[in-house]
C-alpha cells in the first residue's frame, strides 16, 4: 500500500485545475445503462472510483473507453445490449455507489441482482430509502443472503415518493429508475447537491424529463426509451473546497481554476469568516493567507446548499492552528470523526462529544506517521501535514486515490513537498 510524505513549511503559490466530480461523474456512468446508444463524459476524473464501476459496467454489458478527447479527459460508455444483471459483492464491496446500478437494471430489463454493500468506515449507510423508492416504482424486492433481487417484468410505474430526510444516493437512484417508468414521479424532500442537477441534465439530454432538480421536489416524467449524448461532468466542489483549505492552511496564494464558487458558497463563507482572502470569478476561486493565524470559527454540516460533509474534516484541519475554540457539528454521518486521533498525532487539540468536535487551535503541529481511513479523512491529514514541522507520512493513500486526482503533482506545482512512496518503499 502506497504511502504519502509531506514536509510541511512551503507556502503554496500558483494554480490548481479541479478534476469533474467523482460523486457525479459515478452515476452518470450508470446513467449510461439506460441507453443502448453511446453516452460520452469528458471532464471525467480519473480516479479508483471511477475505474472500479467501470470494472462493473464491462460485466454489464457495457463497453468503456477512456481516452484523451478532444476536450480532454474523456470515457465513451455503450451498452448495445445488457448482458447480464448481477452486481457481486467483492464488486460492490469496494464501491458502494455502484449499488446504484440496481435502478436502471430494473429500468432496463426488468430484474437485477445486486449486492447489499454493507456498512464503511463513516457510519451504517443503510439503503432503506432506496429499496423504498424503488418499490414505490412497482419493483418487487427480496433480500437473500446479503443482495437485493428485483422484479418488474412489467415494467417500473411513477409514483409519489416522499422521502423522510434528505439523500444524496436515493434522490439519484430514483431519479435513475424513473426516467424510464411509465408516468409521472414526484420526488418530495429532495437532495439539491449540484450532482443530481448534473445527473437531471445529463438525463435530460438523453431524452428524459426531469424538472425541478436542485429544488426539494423534482418531478420525472417517463419516457419510452432514452438516446446517446455528450455531457461534461460538472466541477468537484469537494476537490476545490479541499485545496481552498490546504492553500490556508499552508499560506500562500493559489488559484483553483475551472471552478463553481456558488457549489463550495457556504465553505468560502466559513473561510473569510476565519480570516482568508478569498477572491471569486465565475469559474475561479483565488485563496490568499499571510502569517497571521486564523480565527476559530463554528460550522455544522447540512444537505446542500449547507455546508458539505465531505468537507467538514479538511475545515477540521485548517482550525487546528487557529486561535481559539472551534466547534464542529457533524449531523449527517454517525461516524465521522475518526481523522480525529490521526490529527490528535500531529499535537491537534480535539474533543469529541456525540456528533460534536471541538477543537482548540494550536500554535504548531509536528510531523508524525499517520492512518488514512476514509478519502475525506485521508485529504484532512494532507490538509494539517502541510502546515507541521517537519515530515509526516499518511499511510493507506488508497483511500486518497479513490477521489483526488494527482493530488502530489497539483500540491507539488504550487511548492508544496509531497511525495509517493510506493509500496515497498520506491519513491516516485
Ligand atoms: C453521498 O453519499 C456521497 N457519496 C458522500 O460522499 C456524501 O458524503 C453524501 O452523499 C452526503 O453529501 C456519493 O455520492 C458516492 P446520503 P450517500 O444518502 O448518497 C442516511 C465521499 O467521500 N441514509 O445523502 O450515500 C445515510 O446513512 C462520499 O465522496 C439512510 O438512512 O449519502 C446518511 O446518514 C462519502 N438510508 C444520510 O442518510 C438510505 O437509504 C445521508 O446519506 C440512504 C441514506
Amino acid at each position: 500500500m502506497d504511502s504519502i510524505a509531506i514536509i510541511g513549511g512551503a507556502r503554496l503559490e500558483g494554480e490548481i485545475p479541479i478534476s469533474g466530480a467523482k460523486n457525479s461523474a459515478i452515476k452518470l456512468m450508470a446513467a449510461s445503462l439506460l441507453t443502448d446508444e453511446p453516452l460520452r463524459l469528458t471532464n471525467m476524473p480519473r480516479l479508483a472510483d471511477t475505474h472500479f464501476l467501470g470494472k462493473l459496467l464491462l460485466r454489464l454489458g457495457v463497453s468503456v473507453i477512456e481516452s484523451d478527447g478532444p476536450d480532454g479527459p474523456q470515457t465513451v460508455l455503450h451498452t448495445p445490449e445488457i448482458i447480464g444483471s448481477i452486481a457481486p459483492y467483492n464488486l460492490v464491496r469496494q464501491m458502494r455507489a455502484s449499488f446504484n446500478v440496481l435502478g436502471p437494471l430494473i429500468a432496463r430489463t426488468g430484474q437485477a441482482k445486486v449486492s447489499l454493500p454493507g456498512g464503511c468506515a463513516i457510519g451504517a449507510r443503510p439503503v432503506d430509502l432506496h429499496l423504498k423508492a424503488l418499490e414505490a416504482l412497482g419493483a418487487r424486492i427480496e433480500l437473500h443472503e446479503g443482495y437485493v433481487y428485483a422484479q418488474a417484468p412489467r415494467g417500473l410505474k411513477g409514483a409519489q415518493i416522499d422521502f423522510p430526510f434528505v439523500s444524496v444516493g436515493a434522490t439519484e437512484h430514483s431519479m435513475l429508475a424513473a426516467v424510464l417508468a411509465d408516468g409521472v414521479t414526484v420526488l418530495t424532500k429532495a437532495a439539491r447537491e449540484p450532482e443530481i442537477v448534473d445527473l437531471a441534465q445529463c438525463l435530460n439530454a438523453m431524452g428524459a424529463k426531469v424538472e425541478g432538480a436542485g429544488t426539494d421536489t423534482i418531478t420525472i416524467t417517463g419516457v419510452m426509451r432514452l438516446h446517446g449524448a455528450d455531457w461534461a461532468v460538472v466541477p468537484d466542489r469537494i476537490e476545490a473546497g479541499a485545496f481552498a483549505c490546504a492553500a490556508a492552511m499552508a499560506g500562500g496564494d493559489v488559484r483553483l481554476t475551472a471552478v463553481r464558487p456558488e457549489h463550495i458558497r457556504a465553505l468560502l463563507d466559513h473561510m473569510r469568516a476565519a480570516g482568508c482572502q478569498i477572491d471569486e470569478t465565475a469559474d475561479s476561486v483565488r485563496v490568499r493567507r499571510g502569517t497571521e493565524r486564523l480565527r476559530a470559527t463554528d460550522i455544522t454540516t447540512e444537505p446542500y446548499p449547507g455546508l458539505a460533509t465531505d468537507l467538514q474534516s479538511p475545515f477540521m484541519a485548517l482550525m487546528t492552528m487557529a486561535q481559539g475554540e472551534s466547534v464542529i457539528r457533524e449531523t449527517i454521518f454517525e461516524n465521522r470523526f475518526m481523522h480525529v486521533p490521526e490529527l490528535a498525532r500531529l499535537g491537534a487539540d480535539i474533543t469529541v462529544s456525540g456528533g460534536e468536535a471541538r477543537v482548540n487551535g494550536v500554535e504548531r503541529l509536528d510531523g508524525a506517521e499517520v492512518m488514512a481511513t476514509d478519502l475525506r479523512a485521508s485529504v484532512s491529514l494532507v490538509i494539517a501535514a502541510l502546515a507541521a514541522r517537519g515530515e509526516t507520512k499518511v499511510h493507506r493513500v488508497y483511500h486518497l486515490d479513490r477521489g483526488f486526482e494527482r493530488l502530489e503533482q497539483k500540491l507539488g506545482a504550487c511548492g508544496a513537498d509531497v511525495r509517493r512512496i510506493k509500496h515497498g518503499g520506491e519513491e516516485l
